[in-house]
């Protein structure tokens, strides 16, 4: 896969340690070559000598607008960059709220192409003309798009298969769902929370592992963490519930 991300601080996608794209598992998937990530500066597509992206708003008010034109042709010259067709989003806290149903679909894209904004927005009649997906990663405001942008990519880039080193794990966490078509109930489970997990010393401060868990009787393990899955859900997220 290839993520594109059009910014005002490319500097924030390096993929080199420390930075948050440079270490851990996306680090490691685009070592794998599994996802390759461009972060282009809006800026180079300006048309004042400033480099000026943003200007007044019309009809007054506080704070600065991102204009149009060097947006537009930044788009144009990114998706000319490379032949295969993006799935633009534009990270905005007025778009769909970023479920893990919606990253697994962006998962399978080969290519998405990210617009982080900044200031008061973007000019609304770019955001027509490019049509993108618009994504909020929750009901608060962050002062640019570039940490929701890295939210989406570090969600989707662990799903990458490789990506994991258990290739398991993804399967089990929190709201996943399988890759292939599946029964009713077994999706109801998997759009669960996950269950609590337990690891070396069996006691800790007094409080010991689950009995189950130390049984070796994996059917009776299973139902136990299914068990768990559902009243967490139940008392944590019952919106989950059907
Ligand atoms: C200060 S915000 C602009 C907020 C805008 N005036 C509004 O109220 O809808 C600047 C930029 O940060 C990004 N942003 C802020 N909050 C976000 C969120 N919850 N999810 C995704 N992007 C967000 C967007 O790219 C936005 O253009």
């Amino acid at each position: 896969m290839r993520i594109d991300v059009l910014t005002t601080f490319p500097e924030m996608f390096a993929t080199e340690p420390p930075a948050a794209l440079g270490v851990s598992i996306p680090a490691r998937a685009v070592k794998a070559g599994l996802v390759s990530i461009h972060a282009t500066d809006v800026r180079d597509y300006t048309e004042n000598k400033h480099r000026k992206t943003d200007d007044r708003p019309f009809g007054g008010g506080p704070g600065m607008v991102m204009m149009c034109q060097p947006l537009w042709d930044a788009v144009a010259a990114v998706e000319k960059a490379e032949a295969t067709p993006t799935t633009r989003i534009l990270l905005t806290p007025q778009g769909a709220p970023l479920t893990q149903v919606i990253v697994e679909k962006l998962a399978a894209k080969p290519r998405l192409l990210l617009i982080a904004g900044h200031y008061e927005g973007i000019d609304e009649r770019v955001i027509e003309a490019l049509a993108p997906m618009e994504i909020s990663i929750g009901d608060y405001v962050l002062s640019g798009g570039e940490l929701a942008a890295m939210v989406l990519i570090d969600a989707v880039v662990r799903l990458m298969p490789g990506a994991l080193g258990d290739e398991e794990s993804a399967g089990q966490d929190s709201f996943s769902a399988a890759a292939v078509p599946i029964s009713k109930k077994e999706s109801v489970e998997r759009r669960l929370l996950d269950c609590p997990h337990f690891t070396k010393p069996r006691e800790w401060m007094g409080q010991t592992v689950p009995e189950v868990l130390l049984s070796g009787d994996h059917g009776k393990i299973a139902a136990w963490r299914l068990e768990q899955r559902l009243s967490r859900t139940k008392a944590r997220r019952p919106d989950l519930l059907p």
